[in-house]
């Protein structure tokens, strides 16, 4: 009885004296470790009578609980004191300039996503276009229904959508597939509505993130697109084919660059058409401008009257066009990366060679 008491005193004091959880294990050991005190307590049992044997276990089994407990407590104590102390040594002022004898090694870079999204906004900013965002977490009605998408269209296995637990309303969500649930929820947008029926135009540009189930060379399961959206009461197809010529020729600094408007079909646009840009391939290499191949870049067309009609305006008054294209994408044309999945791997010697200077952003 003595040996249980001296050792459930001994053993929660030096608990409580562990300064660190080194010390903390070291007492853990010397109790309930092979040669410890309780495993020592333990093994006497095997010579005692029936009767005492059960009155002693069940004292030997209560301190062994007491120890564990307190070994428990003290080890979150020390983990919070252990991690704040770290915490607190490996801070670090990230407000301090870079030192010069670093040289380039010390500078960040700017991602090609984040500095083709500008260039992309530059040039669209000068014909009159803001910048948009909604939520990567899309319910089903704004990626799908809205966009003339209806549950049991095929469309809806054209795009591999990443499926989310249902919101506690019931309300489908998925992971966005494009980023034209944001056409919806901007024509949706009580004020834009007020500024069209003032004669007023609706001129966006939505770069962002996007997600479908895929994963190979040319394909993540994230990428990111832009998608432009212009309604009015006048805009029509050839405004479409004029600014996206201006577009492709400006960002791909070619000056003649050849464009083809092929016919296509998205549920949210009628006419649809792809735009593919000239390019030639010369021992493997890619050049972008008059050449004798085609590039795919872009999908548009004129918005659908349904999806006009879906997001509360009238499309007896109002028309306009859409189109969505691949930022990724059109970043590995311009800049030749040959690899969508490094854009990802956050490689810092990746980012160094195909990353651009602060001094080179358009911002
Ligand atoms: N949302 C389409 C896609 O992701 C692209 C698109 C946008 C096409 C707008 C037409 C108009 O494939």
């Amino acid at each position: 009885m003595d040996d249980l008491s001296t050792i459930r005193s001994e053993a929660l004091d030096a608990v409580g004296k562990a300064a660190d959880l080194a010390a903390l294990d070291a007492v853990r050991v010397a109790a309930l470790g092979k040669k410890g005190s309780v495993t020592g307590l333990m093994k006497t049992l095997g010579g005692m009578a029936p009767d005492q044997r059960r009155e002693f276990g069940a004292q030997v089994n209560q301190l062994k609980g007491e120890i564990e407990a307190a070994l428990d407590a003290r080890k979150t104590t020390l983990g919070s004191a252990a991690l704040a102390a770290k915490l607190v040594s490996e801070k670090i002022d990230v407000s301090l300039p870079t030192r010069p004898d670093f040289g380039q090694a010390g500078h960040g870079t700017l991602h090609p996503i984040g500095q083709v999204m500008d260039e992309v906004a530059a040039i669209f900013g000068e014909m009159g276009f803001t910048w948009a965002e909604g939520p990567d977490i899309e319910d089903d009605w704004h990626n799908f229904s809205a966009l003339n998408i209806p549950p049991d269209h095929p469309a809806r296995q054209m795009q591999d959508t990443f499926y989310l637990p249902s919101r506690a309303d019931g309300t489908p969500m998925v992971l966005r597939t494009h980023t034209s649930p944001v056409q919806a929820r901007t024509m949706l947008n009580k004020d834009v509505q007020k500024m069209l029926a003032y004669g007023g135009a609706l001129r966006i540009i939505v770069p962002g993130r996007t997600f479908r189930i895929d994963n190979d060379a040319t394909h993540t399961p994230m990428f990111h697109q832009v998608e432009g959206l212009v309604i009015d009461r006048t805009t029509h197809m050839g405004h479409l084919k004029g600014c996206l010529v201006d577009f492709c020729r400006a960002f791909f600094e070619v000056d003649d660059l050849p464009l083809r408007f092929r016919p296509s079909y998205f549920p949210f646009t009628e006419p649809s058409a792809e735009v593919d840009i000239g390019c030639s391939w010369k021992g493997g290499e890619l050049k972008i401008g008059a050449g004798d191949s085609w590039l795919e870049i872009l999908g548009s067309g004129m918005v659908h009257p349904n999806v006009i009609a879906n997001c509360g305006l009238d499309p007896a008054v109002y028309q306009g066009f859409a189109f969505g294209m691949g930022v990724d994408r059109i970043a590995m044309l311009k800049y030749g990366i040959p690899d969508l999945r490094n854009f990802f791997d956050s490689d810092l010697r990746w980012l160094r060679h195909y990353g651009f200077s602060t001094l080179e952003s358009v911002r």
